[in-house]
């Protein structure tokens, strides 16, 4: 799928810390995600040294138009060439503009990175992950039940998957 010349993807660097943990702490962004406590500096600072570190791993930031407006983490299973992702945009983002962010980086894992699968996992009650990843076109491969506990309760986990040659890039 043609990429949109305002999208473009990059390395993230230290000096987008700051505006990641802000997203990343941000109730529309953190009830989402696996762990939910509010992350400190720190432990954010500390996971960005040792993601940077790691080969296997690749931390990203989507711009629009020269903004940084979403994440991307994409971490290679070692020794291959199939990787799992997990992503935000910045909360209160235009309509739309999640399908950017996964059209841009989807393009750069298989083109770049020349991966031959990025697999997905969303918690079941992520109504918006699952309807993006069925809307870019990947499979819904299993549902994991109670695979999560968040402190209170457990719930499902719906894994999805999707090939390079599933992905048409033009
Ligand atoms: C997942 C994410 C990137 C999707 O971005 P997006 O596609 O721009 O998001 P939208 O708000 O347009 O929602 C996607 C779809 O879910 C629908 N949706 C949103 N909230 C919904 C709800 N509570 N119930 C039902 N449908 C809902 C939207 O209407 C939209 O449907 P459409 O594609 O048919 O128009 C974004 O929501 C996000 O960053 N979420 C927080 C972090 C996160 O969950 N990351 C993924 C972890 S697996």
């Amino acid at each position: 799928m043609m990429t949109d010349w305002n999208c473009q993807v990059r390395l993230m660097v230290e000096s987008d810390l700051e505006q990641v943990l802000e997203w990343r702490n941000h109730p529309d962004i953190s009830r989402y995600m696996y762990t939910q406590h509010k992350i400190t500096f720190a432990e954010h600072a500390n996971w960005y040294k040792r993601a940077n570190n790691n080969p296997d791993h690749y931390v990203l930031i989507f711009e629009l138009s020269g903004k940084p407006t979403g994440f991307v983490n994409i971490n290679k299973l070692t020794h291959t060439s199939i990787a799992d992702w997990g992503f935000y945009i910045a909360p209160n983002s235009e309509k739309g503009t999640g399908r950017k962010l996964g059209v841009t980086v989807l393009n750069y894992a298989f083109e770049n990175l020349k991966l031959h699968k990025i697999c997905g996992q969303a918690l079941a009650y992520n109504i918006p992950s699952i309807k993006f990843h069925t809307n870019l076109g990947f499979t819904q491969e299993g549902v994991l039940r109670d695979q999560h506990f968040d402190g209170q309760s457990y719930n499902d986990v719906v894994h999805f998957g999707l090939l390079a040659n599933e992905w048409k890039m033009e």
